[in-house]
Parts: C-alpha cells; sequence; structure tokens
C-alpha cells in the first residue's frame, strides 16, 4: 500500500509509559509489552486502538491487568485493534508474543547473528517484535528487563541507564534498563549474548562521567580501539562546535556481524555492523579506519538530531539524515583535511546520488508518497541532504547557520520534527525567508546551470541560466536558490575585488542564482579574469561552462581553493576521457591533449600540495562519471578501454614522476592511520599503478605485495596485479597467499571477493559464479554478499554490463534467490541497475529483459516490488 504524505494525522491514542519484558530463547522468545495509553483529546469515543504488526501471532491481550474478552478484538499477523477502550483514564494494555529470533533472516526486528541475540527496529522493525504503535512520532519512555540463560548471555544490553540485574532461578539471569528519554520504537534496541568489551570514560563538559563501552566478539577486543578513540573525539567535538553534550551514564556500542547496513544510532546502544568497528594495521585499510571514524561519528551525533529531536514521520528521514551527514562530514573534515575531505564527498555524490537523481528512482530529497520506507534510505536523502545542510550554512554563513541550530535545538528538543520546523528556525534566527531555498528538499533531480561570460573594458559579465530535469512525478520545476561561492582569478593568481557588483545578490564570494536567467556585471576589473565558479561544490549541481583549456590550467595553478584546483583538473581530463571514448568505439588509436596531461603532471610532483591531494587528482574520473557525462547510448567497454588508454598515456608521460613518487612516498617506522600518512599511501599507491602501466609487468606489483606490512598497500598490490594482470601466476599467488593468510577474517576475505569480482570483462561473471560455491562464502550473510554480488553490479561495468546480456541474467537469478530471506539486501542491490535506460540498446534491451524477469517472479517482496516497477515504469 501506498503511503502519502498528505494522509498524516497525529495517532488516537498518546502513549504515556512503555514496559518491555523479553524471555530469550533462540527459537521461542517471550515478549510481554506493557503500554499505558489514553485517548488523545477531542478524539471519537469509538475510535479502535490499532497497534502494528509485522509476521506477528498475539499470544496473550490484557486491559487493566484483565483478560480482554475475544468480542473486544481482532488479531492479525498485521494488525491488533482493540475496541470500547476509556474516554479519558489512562489504562494499561499487556500484549504478549512469542517470535523465533533464530528464524528471522530478514535482520530486521529481534535476530540472531553468530549466537548473539541483536536488534534492528529501524524503520519499521519493531513491529516485528510486539504490537505496537510503530510510528516515529509516538515518544515514550521504556523499561526493559531482559530474562536470559545465564551462561549464554553474560551480556545483556539494552537502551538507556542500567538499573540492575543478577542471578535468577536454576541458572537464568536478567538485566534491567531504563531509558528517561522519551523516544520511538525505531530507536529501540537489545542484545544478548557471550561478548568481549572494551571500557573507557569520557568526562562532558558539565564534568559529568559517563562510560563508554565497545562489545565485540571475543578475541576481537584490540581491534576496537581506534572505535574507541573515534567516539571520544566525537563526543568532544559535538560539544566543541555544536555545544551538544551526553545525557545518559553509559554509551554503548555492539560489533555484530550480520547487518543490513553500516550502523544504528539505537538511543545509548548503538547497533554497527563490525566492518565499521574493527581495524588494525594488518587488516583495516586507510579507507577503512576513514570510514570507522565517520560512521562512529555519524550514529553519536545521532544522539541529538535524530534522538533528541526525531522525525514526525517517515517523510522526514533526511531532517535526521541529511543534518548528521552533513554533521560527520564537518567532524572529518576536521579531523582531517578539508579539502581532500571534500573532494572525496563529491566524488562519492556525483557517482552514487547524481545518477540517481537523472534515473527512475529520482525522488526529493523530502519525499511526499512512498510504498516501501526501507527503499528510501538513500543517497539523495543522505548525501543530497547533506549538501542541502551545507548550503543553509553557506546561505546564512557560519554564525547565522549556528544561531538557527541553536534555535532548533532549543525549541524542538524531545519533539518529532519536520523539515518545516528545521527551516523555520533558520529563517527566525536570520529574519530571512527561506521559501524559494525550501524548493531544494522537494524538486528531484540534479540542476544544470548554464555559464556563459564576456570581459570588455574593466567590466566582467556573466550570465547564468538555470534548468531543472523533469523527474519521476515532476515534469515541470521551480527556479531553485543557488548559492554559487566564486573567484575571479587574474593574470598573476591573484583573486579580483570588484568596485561593484549589479544583476543580483553577492554576500562574501558568494553569488545567488535565483531567477531561470541572470546576468551580474562586475566592474573594476583591470584584465580579463579567470572565473572559478561553484568552488568547495558550494551547491549540488552540474555545470555547462566551456571553459578553455588555459583557463582551466590557470585555475589548478592558483586557485586558493583547492577543490576548485581539483575540480580544474578534473574538468580538464574529462573531454579527453569522452573522446578517447568514441576512439575507442571506432577502434582509432587514442590520443591525449598534452596540455592536460602537462597540469596534471605538474600538480602531481607538486610538493606544496599534500600527497592525499595529488592521489585524488591522480584518480580521474571514474568510467561511472564518464557515462553520466555522456549521459546516453553508453558502452561500458568503449569507456573502460578508451580510459585505461588514457591512464597508460599519463603512465607514460609520468614514468619519472612515478618512480620517484614510490621513493618520497615511503614511510619508514610503524603504521598510524593518521589522514597525512594515509595521503602518502595514497599516492604512493597510485603511482605504482601509473607504473604497472608503463612497465607492463607485474613484477613491481608482486615485489609491493610481498613487502607490504599493512593492509592498504597490500590490498593495493592485490588489487593491481588481479586487475591489471589477472592471468600472471603473480596474480593467482597473491590471491591464495591472502586468502590464506586471512581465513579465519571474514571481513578481510571480503576484501578478496570485492577484489576478484570487479575484475575488469568478461571473464568476471564465470569468476564470480565460480566465487559463490567458494566455502568461505555465506549467502545469508550480507557483508558476503555484497562483497560479492554487489561488487560485480555496482563496480564492475564492464563484467556486469556484459554485451550478451548474461551479466543481467545472472543478477535477477540473485535478486530473486535472496528476497525471500532478506528483501531488503535484495531491493538495495537490484539499485545497481537505476542506470539502465542509459545504455546503448542492445545492453538496455537485455537489462530491461532481465528487469522484467523479476517482475514477473510469483512472490515479490514489497521493497523489490517497489524498485523493479518504478525502475521500468519511469
Ligand atoms: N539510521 C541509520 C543510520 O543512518 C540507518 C538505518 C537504515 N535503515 C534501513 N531500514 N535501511 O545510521
Ligand atoms: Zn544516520
Amino acid at each position: 500500500q501506498i503511503v502519502n504524505l498528505a494522509d498524516y494525522r497525529p495517532t488516537d491514542f498518546v502513549l504515556e509509559r512503555v514496559d518491555l519484558t523479553f524471555e530469550l530463547d533462540p527459537t521461542n522468545t517471550k515478549v510481554d509489552a506493557r503500554l499505558i495509553f489514553h485517548r488523545r483529546e477531542g478524539v471519537d469515543l469509538k475510535a479502535p486502538l490499532v497497534l502494528d504488526g509485522d509476521e506477528l501471532k498475539l499470544s496473550g491481550l490484557l486491559f487493566d491487568q484483565r483478560e480482554v474478552p475475544a468480542s473486544q478484538y481482532d488479531a492479525t499477523p498485521e494488525l491488533l485493534t482493540i475496541r470500547d477502550l476509556p474516554a479519558e483514564a489512562p489504562f494499561e494494555i499487556t500484549v504478549t508474543t512469542y517470535i523465533n529470533p533464530e528464524a528471522n533472516t530478514q535482520l530486521m526486528g529481534l535476530y540472531r547473528t553468530n549466537g548473539i541475540y541483536c536488534t534492528q527496529c529501524e524503520a519499521e522493525g519493531f513491529r516485528r517484535i510486539t504490537y505496537f504503535p510503530d510510528r516515529p512520532d509516538v515518544l515514550a519512555p521504556y523499561t526493559i528487563t531482559i530474562i536470559g540463560d545465564k551462561a549464554a548471555n553474560p551480556v545483556m544490553l539494552s537502551n538507556g541507564n542500567f538499573l540492575g540485574g543478577a542471578g535468577y532461578d536454576e541458572g537464568r539471569a536478567f538485566a534491567a534498563w531504563f531509558d528517561p528519554h522519551p523516544k520511538p520504537s525505531y530507536l529501540f534496541a537489545l542484545v544478548a549474548g557471550d561478548l568481549g568489551v572494551i571500557e573507557d570514560k569520557f568526562v562532558t563538559m558539565s564534568e559529568r562521567e559517563v562510560t563508554l563501552k565497545i562489545y565485540v566478539e571475543h578475541g576481537k577486543e584490540d581491534r576496537a580501539s581506534y572505535a574507541m578513540d573515534a567516539l571520544k573525539r566525537s563526543m568532544k567535538w559535538d560539544e566543541e562546535r555544536f555545544g551538544r553534550e551526553y545525557d545518559l551514564d553509559i554509551f554503548q556500542i555492539v560489533a555484530v556481524s550480520d547487518f543490513n547496513m553500516g550502523a544504528m544510532e539505537n538511543k545509548g546502544l548503538n547497533v554497527f555492523n563490525d566492518k565499521y568497528v574493527l581495524a588494525d594495521p594488518a587488516t583495516a585499510t586507510d579507507q577503512d579506519y576513514a570510514n570507522i571514524e565517520a560512521i562512529i561519528a555519524h550514529e553519536y551525533f545521532h544522539n541529538w538530531t535524530g534522538n533528541r529531536i526525531t522525525c514526525r514521520d517517515w517523510f522526514q528521514l533526511c531532517l535526521k539524515e541529511g543534518l548528521t551527514v552533513y554533521r560527520d562530514h564537518e567532524f572529518s573534515a576536521d579531523m582531517r583535511s578539508r579539502p581532500v575531505k571534500r573532494i572525496a564527498e563529491v566524488r562519492h555524490l556525483k557517482s552514487e546520488q547524481f545518477p540517481e537523481d537523472a534515473g527512475p528512482l529520482a525522488h526529493p530529497v523530502r519525499p511526499t508518497v512512498y510504498r516501501e520506507i526501507n527503499n528510501f534510505y538513500t543517497t539523495t536523502v543522505y548525501e543530497k541532504g547533506s549538501e542541502v545542510t551545507r548550503m543553509i550554512a553557506t546561505l546564512l554563513g557560519a554564525d547565522g547557520f549556528k544561531a538557527g541550530m541553536d534555535l532548533y535545538f532549543e525549541r524542538h528538543d524531545g519533539d518529532a520534527a519536520t523539515v518545516e520546523n528545521f527551516v523555520k528556525c533558520f529563517e527566525d534566527a536570520n529574519g530571512r525567508d527561506l521559501s524559494q531555498f525550501s524548493r531544494w528538499y522537494h524538486q528531484a533531480g540534479t540542476p544544470l546551470v548554464s555559464v556563459s561570460t564576456a570581459y570588455e573594458a574593466d567590466k566582467f559579465t556573466l550570465t547564468l541560466e538555470q534548468t531543472v530535469p523533469a523527474t519521476p512525478g515532476q515534469t515541470t520545476k521551480e527556479p531553485m536558490h543557488i548559492p554559487l561561492s566564486f573567484a575571479l582569478i587574474l593574470d598573476n593568481g591573484s583573486i579580483a575585488e570588484p568596485a561593484s557588483v549589479s544583476g543580483g545578490e553577492v554576500t562574501g564570494d558568494v553569488l545567488h542564482l535565483t531567477e531561470r536567467s541572470q546576468t551580474f556585471v562586475f566592474t573594476g576589473i583591470s584584465s580579463r579574469p579567470v572565473l572559478s565558479l561553484n568552488r568547495s561544490f558550494s551547491a549540488p549541481i552540474n555545470l555547462s561552462f566551456d571553459q578553455t583549456t588555459e583557463d582551466l590550467v590557470h585555475i589548478a595553478r592558483h586557485d586558493s581553493d583547492l577543490f576548485s584546483r581539483w575540480q580544474a583538473l578534473t574538468d580538464l581530463a574529462l573531454p579527453n576521457l569522452i573522446k578517447a571514448t568514441s576512439d575507442a568505439r571506432d577502434g582509432k588509436p587514442v590520443t591525449c591533449d598534452q596540455a592536460f596531461i602537462a597540469a596534471l603532471l605538474e600538480a602531481t610532483a607538486d610538493t606544496k600540495l599534500e600527497p592525499a591531494f595529488r592521489a585524488q587528482a591522480l584518480a580521474l574520473p571514474s568510467e561511472s562519471d564518464i557515462a553520466r557525462e555522456l549521459g546516453c547510448n553508453n558502452n561500458p567497454d568503449a569507456i573502460h578501454d578508451g580510459r585505461q588508454a588514457v591512464l597508460a598515456l599519463i603512465a607514460e608521460a609520468g614514468r619519472d614522476t612515478f618512480l620517484s613518487l614510490t621513493e618520497e612516498m615511503r614511510i619508514e617506522g610503524a603504521f598510524t592511520p593518521d589522514a597525512a600518512s594515509a595521503g602518502k599511501r595514497a599516492l604512493r599507491n597510485s603511482a605504482l599503478g601509473y607504473l604497472a602501466l608503463a612497465e607492463n609487468t607485474p613484477a613491481r606489483a608482486a615485489e609491493a605485495f610481498a613487502k607490504a606490512d599493512n593492509m592498504t598497500d597490500l590490498a593495493q598490490a592485490l588489487t593491481l596485479l588481479a586487475h591489471r594482470f589477472p592471468d600472471s601466476t603473480e596474480a593467482k599467488d597473491a590471491l591464495d597467499t591472502f586468502a590464506k593468510r586471512f581465513a579465519d577474517n571474514p571481513l578481510v576475505i571480503d576484501k578478496w571477493f570485492l577484489i576478484q569480482a570487479t575484475i575488469p570483462g568478461e571473464d568476471a561473471l564465470a569468476r564470480v559464479k565460480a566465487l559463490m560455491e567458494n566455502e568461505r562464502f555465506n549467502a545469508s550473510n550480507p557483508n558476503r554478499v555484497r562483497s560479492l554480488v554487489g561488487a560485480f553490479a555496482f563496480s564492475n561495468a564492464t563484467g556486469f554490463n556484459r554485451a550478451d546480456g548474461e551479466g543481467y541474467g545472472f543478477l535477477a537469478t540473485q535478486i530473486l534467490a535472496i528476497d525471500p530471506k532478506n528483501p531488503q539486501l535484495a531491493a538495495r542491490i537490484l539499485t545497481s541497475m537505476r542506470s539502465w535506460r542509459s545504455l546503448e540498446s542492445a545492453r538496455a534491451d537485455h537489462a530491461r529483459d532481465a528487469l522484467m524477469e523479476i517482475e514477473r517472479a510469483p512472490q515479490l517482496s514489497t521493497d523489490v516490488r517497489d524498485i523493479v516497477e518504478r525502475m521500468l515504469k519511469a
């Protein structure tokens, strides 16, 4: 069934308190839920109490401790309806259900992972535990009692503060928890089992001592120390930057090995995919460390943006997610290099969100309709949502943004709020009207801004035109308020200070495009300047701007905004990659503009630039970036071959530079995961990649593999061997060595799966099929499935999109196999086909056939049905 924002209304009954008792059993857990309600003022006396369920069976129902007669209620697996309830007085409903955690393969609700009891309730998992008003605007304090086998469950955790616990009769134990902060059910969590723990403490800004615990499987305790360090830094940063203090006596994190997403911000008890907790130099890459830092921060920051202030309904998801992603981005920028972090964010946004916004799954940051809310945990809600928050900060400036945030925390603490509430705080705190700006929440599609410029006798004229493309359900669009950071760079590299500006609002270095078409005139410009536009990616848009090679080189050399220097190098690369694609398709030799190669190598060798930045420049636009730039009729083989040929030309021209970098970027001494060291490793590994192209032998990569003393270098060397020289004995030996060395570490084996699943070319499918039979593969673990099937579909353009369509057929088979067990996982992996319409026609036909095969299946989850139908419809 379809849910519409316009249909929102509050519940008829107000929930006052929740008291849960769990009697744990792997296959038959008893849940008693005592719920105190009262009828909301003004609600019809005939209105029944309606509680949500999902695959539940009612085993007991009491009203004020007396059994409710069968005539007074109806129970189905999805709904419990109770009639004839009091007019005003509070009453108590006790619901008893029995659930089977062991059989819960969806990983929603209460389930088991490696012998541990664990929950995931966002968005609608709590209704798989007990009948409940399972929606985010129903807030209450919770008391939780957990009873379980003492030997099997030395650890029994839930939200809030620990009340007490003890041995119980006959080998049983209990633990009780109380969470005083009213919360919606999606933030409930329970974890029980035999786990190891590391412990620390944090003293808050008002000098309260908070106990910090991270639970992991026994033997993995040492690998949780980086996560603990990241947690303490997050707590400190949120106090300093946003004035937010933690609000319970204890904060706990549990790492589990079966988890549908990255992590979950349950109040006081975050549950994590262990991939985002466990790290040590021998098993985690620099990227793993950066992800752990960012996700630990993200979930912690939710304590205020998500938990203390939650969402009124699921349409408001970006209220907590977009804002919290913005907060974790700012945190990482402060912990690491701000421009390099910004480059990584924009790369991610463009490669994941832009295609979503340009395809059949496009939707607004704040949608107005959904069939399955799980399918709206998207890069549009998260990443574009973060960009919209960033634009508010750009529009209002640091102080104005801070004032708005302070008002938001003050005004809405304890509320289930809306996007409108949020925006109003910035309006009220700054005396501004943000109604046009708010279109960013409501209009889907990436705006396109076309730029033309003229210079004449000290006057610089800039004409901007914006269009927002049509998206499913939205054919016409209104003009957006687009904040564009800019600089007019003069010949000597300095930035011009215009005497006057007309044609629109300009604040500091930001010009405000608010009309469909607008002309800005700058006077007092002594010589023709080079325009650097959308610096730091101040707005998430596409630019159509034909800048000359000379101008781009000038920006790449001189812009004081490092992001823009990277962007200029990217803009120099793209036309070359596009031309290489058509040359490769036509069987012509690929050539490349020497000015581009020279500019890239100049940046590569520039020791004033940080190594991580240089590595980002050398990474070049990805194959999917090129596909997006081309827009339609894409041939992934031609894109791949053309890009490889360009890389080879760069490798040849820069051979000496790359050779010296392998020495200059060598790190002596023990591994540290800090950003500066990570940047050196990134640049060195990038240089090794180019050298492998120039030398065309696996020797150097094999040597790097043999000598690596950390996982970053080891995995890079293995990738290089496997992707560039897949048939060499060096590659085969390295893959074997790697598998044997890390046989007991599934997270590292995931890297082994992923590296092989992403080897380009036609053979990939056979390789992936063979790996699915590998003893290390486990079709019911989401991390394994994502590393093999997910990596193949999302990150192996040539292998997945093979011309005969077999890749799509394989994916269809996999989706239909995963769906009955884990619909969320199946639906997520299926979104890898979101850009199928931009393929050349033969491939697109095959892709449509595969999608139709899925659509025709007799049994489909709502999750997969929703995705497949939207992909075929638009
Ligand atoms: N709130 C979690 C986070 O952002 C993610 C939950 C995802 N839930 C889902 N049903 N996909 O960290
Ligand atoms: Zn989140």
